[in-house]
C-alpha cells in the first residue's frame, strides 16, 4: 500500500498511536532493552498487522529499530504466539493462564529471569489486542517488569457504524467528508482506510458497517456492482480483525432488483436476497451481515405489506444464515409525521411499543440495535426501557460518538461519563442488579449475540474528529465496549497520555477539561432532561421552540405556568409503565424522580422546588449562567498546556474552545430570555437577561 500522504506529528493524525519516546517517569528506561520480536505463530494478515504494529511502536518508543525472527537469540525479547499450537508459547506462562484466555482475549507475562515478555492468545485477533495492550502500557509510562495480565473482552460485538454516503457527505458528520467515498464511488485512498482500521483495532473494535443507515439509490448498489471494491475494504479491515457489514436498503428488491415488491413473505423477494447473500459471500467469505433501518424516518420497511419487523428481519436473516451472517435491525422506529396538537402520542414510547411484543419471534441470527435512550442521543435522557425487555431476543445498545446533540465537535463533550451512567443503570428487570451493561454483554439472558454499536465521529479532517479532544470519545467508546467496568477517568488518562504524553500538569489539565465537559455542556443547553431545544435540521445551537410545533414528536410544552412532558402512567402518556416496577415508581412520582430527568417525566410549574432546593426557573437561570462561565474557563485551562501540546494541537483546540465559550453565551441568553419572558419570574440574583 502506498504511503503517499505525509502527516506531521503534531497535527492529530496519529491520534493515540503516537508511539513517542516519553521522557517523564521512572519506567521508561525499561523499554529500551527490547530490541527483538519473536513470532511463534503462523503467518497471516492479522499476525502481520500485530508484528508491524509492535515493531513500529517499539521503534518509536525506544528510538531503535527492532529485529523480528522465529527464535529468541538474544533475551530479553517480546515473544508472541498462539496457545496450543505446539510452539512452546504455553510454557512461557504460569499454569492455567492459557485456558483462561478466550476467543479474542490474550495473556501477557514477563519472565522474571530472562526479562522476556510473552503475549499469548488463542486467535490472531487476540495477539493483535495483546500487542496493543503492551504498547498502551509503554505509551502511558507503565512498568513492564512484572506483567501478569489476562484479558478477555466483555462484549462480543464492538461495532462502529459509519453514516457515510457515497457522494462523500457524512450524515451528522462534523469532521469533514467521508474517508470511504467520493463522487459516488469507493475511495482510492486505501491508506487512510487502513490507518482508520488500525485506530479502531487499537481501541478494541471488531466490526464496522461502512455506509449510512439511510441507504439511498447509489448505496443500494454496494451489494452488487460495487462489491469488488467493498471486498477490498473488507480485506483491509480483516487484517485488523474487524468484520465488515453493509447497511442495506430494505427495498433493494425494488430499488435495484427489478422486482415489483419488497414483501418479506413473497418468495421472489426471498429468493432475491438469498442470491444476493450468496454473491456477497463469494466475494467476502467472512462478511458480517446487514444493518437495517426500516420503517423509520421515511425509509421503506415491511409495514407497507402489512408485515412486521420480525417478518422483515427474518427474511434477511434466512438469506444470511447459511453463510454465518447476521442481521442487525434498528429499533429507532417512531411516527415522524406526528401532529403536534396530539398529546396522546409519545415518541418516547415508540421503540418499546413496536418491538417488545415481538419478543421470541426473531431468528437467532437477528440482533436488535436499540438506541441508548428513547428519543435520540440527547445530552440527557433516561435509558431506553426496551433494553433487556426482550429476553428471547439478541440486543445491542447503540450510542452516538458523533456529537449531533452535544456540540457537534465544536464544543468539547467527553461522552464516556454519560455512557457509563447508562451502562450502570439498574433496569431491575430480573431483580436488583440487572444493569444495562449486563444486559448488553449477554450475561443476563444468555443471548447468542450481544454488545455495543455506535455512530462514528470521524471524517477526512486531518485529525479525524474535527475537535482534537473528540478523539477521546472514539477511543473511549472502544475501550468501554471492551470492558465497561473501566472508569471514565482511567480511559481519559490513557487517551491523554498516549496522545499528548505523560507530563503531570498536562495530564491533569486535560483530564479536568474532559471530565467536566459533559456537565458543562448540559448546564448551558436544554435543562432537566427536556431535550431538543435546538435548531431544526442541522441541530446546532439553541432554538427553544425549534421543534415545538413540528411533526417530529419532540416537545417541551412550555407555557407561562410551567414546562415538561407528563409521561406518567397516572396522568400522562404512560411511558413510565414501560420500566420495571422499581424504576416506574421512581420516575412516576415527583418526589423520587431525579432532578436531571424531571422535565422528561413531568410537567411542572416554574416554581416547583427541586431536590436541590431551587425552583425550576432559578435552576435554569443558575445553571445557564454557571455553564457559560465554566465554558469560558476551559479556554483558560487549555492555555496552561500551550507549551506541552505543540503549536498545531494547541491552536486546533484553542480555536474550538473560543467558539464554544462564545456559543455557550448564546445558549445562555437564548434559554434564559425565553424562560424569563414566558414565566415573568425574575432572576433571584438580578443578572442580565434580555
Ligand atoms: C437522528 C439523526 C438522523 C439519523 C437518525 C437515525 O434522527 O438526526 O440523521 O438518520 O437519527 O438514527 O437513523
Amino acid at each position: 500500500m502506498s504511503n503517499s500522504v505525509l502527516y506531521h506529528p503534531g497535527d492529530g493524525y496519529l491520534a493515540w498511536q503516537q508511539y513517542r519516546r516519553n521522557t517523564a517517569g521512572v519506567n521508561v528506561d525499561q523499554y529500551a532493552v527490547y530490541k527483538h520480536i519473536v513470532v511463534d505463530a503462523q503467518e497471516g494478515a492479522v499476525i502481520r498487522s500485530a508484528v508491524d504494529e509492535l515493531a513500529q511502536g517499539m521503534e518509536g518508543i525506544t528510538g531503535t529499530k527492532v529485529s523480528i525472527s522465529g527464535d529468541n537469540e538474544s533475551a530479553p525479547g517480546i515473544i508472541i504466539g498462539i496457545f496450543g499450537t505446539g510452539t512452546g508459547i504455553d510454557e512461557l506462562f504460569s499454569a492455567g493462564v492459557s485456558s483462561a484466555v478466550k476467543a479474542e482475549g490474550y495473556a501477557i507475562q514477563t519472565d522474571s529471569l530472562t526479562g522476556n515478555i510473552a503475549i499469548g492468545a488463542v486467535t490472531s485477533a487476540g495477539i493483535l489486542y495483546g500487542v496493543f495492550h503492551l504498547l498502551r502500557i509503554m505509551g502511558t509510562g507503565g512498568s513492564v517488569r512484572q506483567l501478569s495480565i489476562v484479558e478477555n473482552p466483555v462484549n462480543q460485538l464492538r461495532m462502529i457504524n459509519q453514516w457515510d454516503n457515497m457522494d462523500g457527505s457524512v450524515e451528522r458528520g462534523y469532521a469533514g467528508k467521508s474517508i470511504f467515498y467520493e463522487d459516488n464511488r469507493i475511495t482510492g485512498n486505501l491508506q487512510r482506510i487502513q490507518d482508520y482500521a488500525r485506530l479502531l483495532a487499537s481501541s478494541g473494535i471488531n466490526a464496522i458497517a461502512i455506509n449510512n443507515v439511510n441507504v439511498h439509490r447509489v448505496e443500494s448498489r454496494l451489494l452488487t456492482e460495487f462489491l469488488p471494491d467493498v471486498a477490498k475494504l473488507a480485506a483491509i479491515f480483516r487484517a485488523y480483525a474487524i468484520k465488515l457489514f453493509l447497511s442495506v436498503n430494505y427495498a433493494s428488491t425494488m430499488e435495484i432488483g427489478g422486482l415489483p415488491s419488497a414483501d418479506p413473505l413473497d418468495s421472489d423477494v426471498r429468493e432475491w436476497w438469498r442470491a444476493a447473500a450468496s454473491e456477497i459471500y463469494a466475494a467476502i467469505p467472512d462478511f458480517g451481515g446487514f444493518l437495517v433501518k426500516a420503517d423509520s424516518e421515511n425509509r421503506p420497511g415491511p409495514f407497507t405489506y402489512g408485515r412486521d419487523h420480525a417478518d422483515g428481519a427474518n427474511m434477511l436473516a434466512e438469506a444470511l444464515k447459511p453463510h454465518g451472517g447476521i442481521v442487525i435491525w434498528r429499533c429507532f422506529v417512531y411516527n415522524c409525521k406526528q401532529d403536534w396538537r396530539d398529546r396522546t402520542t409519545d415518541r418516547a414510547r415508540a421503540a418499546y411499543d413496536h418491538f417488545q411484543p415481538l419478543d421470541g419471534r426473531f431468528m437467532d441470527n437477528v440482533i436488535l440495535q436499540v438506541k441508548n435512550g428513547p428519543i435520540d442521543f440527547q445530552v440527557r435522557e433516561p435509558v431506553s426501557p426496551l433494553l433487556g425487555a426482550m429476553p428471547q431476543t439478541n440486543q445491542v445498545i447503540e450510542f452516538q460518538i458523533a456529537q449531533e446533540y452535544t456540540g457537534q465537535q465544536r464544543h468539547v463533550c467527553y461522552l464516556v461519563p454519560q455512557w457509563k451512567e447508562i451502562l450502570n443503570f439498574d433496569t431491575h428487570l430480573q431483580g436488583e442488579g440487572t444493569s444495562v451493561k449486563r444486559i448488553v454483554d449477554g450475561s443476563v439472558h444468555g443471548n447468542a449475540y450481544s454488545g455495543f454499536a455506535a455512530v462514528s465521529n470521524i471524517g477526512n479532517d486531518t485529525n479525524w474528529t474535527g475537535h482534537l479532544l473528540a478523539q477521546a470519545n472514539l477511543f473511549g467508546y472502544g475501550r468501554l465496549a471492551w470492558n465497561p467496568q473501566m472508569s471514565a477517568e482511567k480511559i481519559a488518562l490513557e487517551w491523554i497520555m498516549l496522545t499528548f504524553g505523560t507530563n503531570e500538569l498536562l495530564v491533569q489539565t486535560i483530564l479536568d477539561i474532559l471530565m467536566n465537559s459533559w456537565e458543562i455542556y448540559e448546564s448551558y443547553t436544554a435543562p432537566l432532561g427536556v431535550g431538543f431545544m435546538v435548531n431544526p435540521d442541522h441541530h446546532y445551537g439553541p432554538n427553544v421552540d425549534g421543534y415545538e410545533y413540528s411533526m417530529w414528536g419532540t416537545y417541551h410544552f412550555a407555557d407561562c405556568y410551567g414546562i415538561g412532558v407528563d409521561r406518567t402512567t397516572a396522568t400522562g402518556t404512560g411511558y413510565t409503565s414501560q420500566y420495571a416496577r422499581t424504576n416506574m415508581e421512581r420516575y412516576e412520582s415527583l418526589e423520587s424522580c431525579p432532578d436531571e430527568l424531571l422535565l422528561f417525566f413531568h410537567h411542572v410549574p416554574y416554581t416547583h422546588v427541586l431536590h436541590s432546593g431551587k425552583t425550576v426557573i432559578q435552576h435554569i437561570y443558575d445553571t445557564h449562567f454557571a455553564g457559560a462561565e465554566r465554558a469560558s474557563q476551559l479556554a483558560a485551562a487549555w492555555e496552561l498546556v500551550k507549551d506541552q501540546v505543540g503549536e498545531q494541537a494547541y491552536r486546533q483546540v484553542a480555536d474550538r474552545l473560543a467558539e464554544q465559550a462564545e456559543h455557550a453565551k448564546e445558549w445562555r441568553d437564548r434559554i434564559n430570555t425565553y424562560f424569563l419572558r414566558k414565566s415573568g419570574i425574575a432572576d433571584q440574583w438580578g443578572r442580565t437577561i434580555y
